[in-house]
């Protein structure tokens, strides 16, 4: 049930909070299993470790900060050492991601970018052969024009609805820009439709994360598993 798959999801996130080191200026990472990531490191935090963390998401960044984390920016460090971040679907063996159901995914990916190490936490039911199988491919555009921005993900084979909020306003990333998500099914090439989508004028990013992850701790009925791309 749901509280089994939270318990999952503590789990891995527990496990990742210890790879934080002193010293290290670390990437904190956005959703449900970020937030047992965040509440774990406010512990170690307390119990003395130092670190600085540069949040990936408005909520991410209210929650460290109301648990006393130091925080950090890129106007004062150039590189994170360790990033910790939730995903949506995971390719097994590859580590490749489907990010930004929670709809942060270009402060999510800016920060993995500059991340020496990228290590995503989840339950084991993210893990897929083949990305798209259950996930859409949510892509973040400028709100300026985005019908035709649609238009052409619509012509690399995709059906596209843009997100909305549950009062059925357009769902406004921490970005300010709109998000599509796009059904493209199972995705054969990642790689070539990340390159493909962020050619598109008018697409800021889009929530396929190819070669970032280095390694996932995931958790379910058969306990914990620590996963190198
Ligand atoms: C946020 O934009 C997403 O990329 C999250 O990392 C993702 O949705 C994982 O969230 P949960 O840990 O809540 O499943």
């Amino acid at each position: 049930g749901a509280d089994q798959v939270r318990e999952y999801k503590r789990q891995a996130a527990e496990f990742a909070a210890e790879m934080v080191q002193d010293g290290m200026v670390v990437g904190l990472g956005t959703g449900s299993t970020a937030v047992f990531l965040i509440e774990a490191l406010g512990r170690r935090h307390r119990e003395g470790l130092r670190f600085l963390a540069i949040p990936t998401s408005v909520a991410t960044e209210k929650l460290a900060v109301s648990l006393g984390i130091p925080m950090t920016s890129f106007a004062e460090h150039e590189r994170v050492d360790l990033t910790i971040d939730g995903a949506d679907e995971i390719e097994r063996g590859t580590l490749n991601l489907i990010k930004g159901l929670g709809g942060a995914l270009l402060r999510e990916k800016i920060v993995a970018a500059a991340s020496e190490k990228l290590v995503i936490v989840a339950d084991d039911s993210k893990l897929v052969d083949h990305l798209g199988e259950h996930c859409l491919l949510p892509v973040e555009v400028t709100p300026f024009g985005w019908e035709s921005t649609a238009r052409h993900l619509g012509r690399l084979g995709a059906r596209i609805s843009p997100r909305r909020t549950p009062a059925g306003q357009f769902f406004v990333s921490d970005g300010g820009n709109l998000i599509l998500d796009c059904n493209f099914g199972a995705i054969s090439s990642p790689a070539e439709t990340e390159r493909a989508v962020r050619s598109i004028v008018g697409v800021v990013d889009s929530g396929l994360f190819t070669g970032l992850a280095s390694e996932a701790v995931t958790c379910g009925p058969e306990g914990l598993a620590h996963l190198v791309s």
